[in-house]
């Protein structure tokens, strides 16, 4: 059985990390989409340097960690037999620290910088300002950015996500509000036979398409619906 799952800012809620949408959907009166982006970027990088390494500085909180759900889904990955893509729209690094191995963060990862002259991309733990060198390349001042993809940039591997939804036999969304495309799309591309399961806390404008939503935090119902999965492969003999 073919597995994909595709997780949003709902799955890190309970780690302590804020998600987009569920408050005011506010940073200091600005818009999430508003400092996003590479227009803003452009306009005022002091900015949105600050807003991203206020989210660094917050992932690095000793309290900050994977909850039982990012535990689940590793878990789960290391006894599955087949195929298993987890496809995460968070920029935080939580799946990586419980332990996730085939995971795509296809917008990118916070504790990453990206040379906006070579593209090279690094590790980076430290705040970031106009003036912050790629360590290689320190004749090139103000050349990093967080390794982040904004509003309007194409997301990372488009390809391979296309090819597993069109083969997956399992899709599990959990904790996404499903408004952002292309994410939101994900489901529509995977077979009408695929089983489609939602886990959210609340109804999303795709809940229609799915086989099965679950309403609840993700932390509770992620590793429920797992061990479920795993009983009903032990009982039909699958992996
Ligand atoms: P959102 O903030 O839009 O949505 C979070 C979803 O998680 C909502 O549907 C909530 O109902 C649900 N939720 C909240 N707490 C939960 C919990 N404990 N258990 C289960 N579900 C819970 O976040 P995303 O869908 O991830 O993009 O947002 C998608 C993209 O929009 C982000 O990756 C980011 C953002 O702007 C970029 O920055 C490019």
């Amino acid at each position: 059985m073919k597995v994909l799952v595709l997780t949003g800012a709902g799955i890190s809620a309970e780690s302590g990390i804020p998600t987009f949408r569920d408050a005011d959907g506010l940073w200091e009166g600005h818009r999430v989409e508003e400092v996003a982006t590479p227009a803003a970027f452009q306009q005022n990088p002091q900015l949105v340097h600050k807003f991203y390494n206020a989210r660094r500085r917050h992932l690095l909180q000793e309290h900050v960690r994977p909850n039982a759900a990012h535990i689940a889904l590793a878990e789960y990955e290391k006894n599955h037999d087949d195929d298993f893509l987890l496809i995460t729209q968070n920029v935080d690094n939580l799946h990586f620290v419980a332990g996730s191995q085939n995971v795509l963060p296809m917008h990118g990862q916070l504790m990453e910088a990206r040379c906006t002259e070579t593209d090279r991309v690094i590790p980076w733990r430290e705040d970031l300002t106009p003036s912050t060198p790629d360590p290689e390349t320190p004749s090139r001042r103000g050349s990093l950015r967080p390794n982040v993809v904004w509003f309007g940039e194409m997301p990372h591997g488009m390809d391979e996500i296309q090819m597993a939804a069109q083969n997956a036999d399992l899709f599990l969304a959990i904790g996404t509000s499903a408004v952002v495309y292309p994410a939101a799309g994900i489901v529509q591309e995977t077979p009408v036979n695929c089983r489609r399961i939602e886990i959210n806390l609340n109804a999303t404008p795709q809940s229609g398409v799915f086989t099965e939503t679950i309403r609840g935090s993700a932390s509770i119902e992620v590793p429920k619906f797992l061990k479920r999965l795993q009983l009903e492969a032990k009982t039909s003999g699958e992996a």
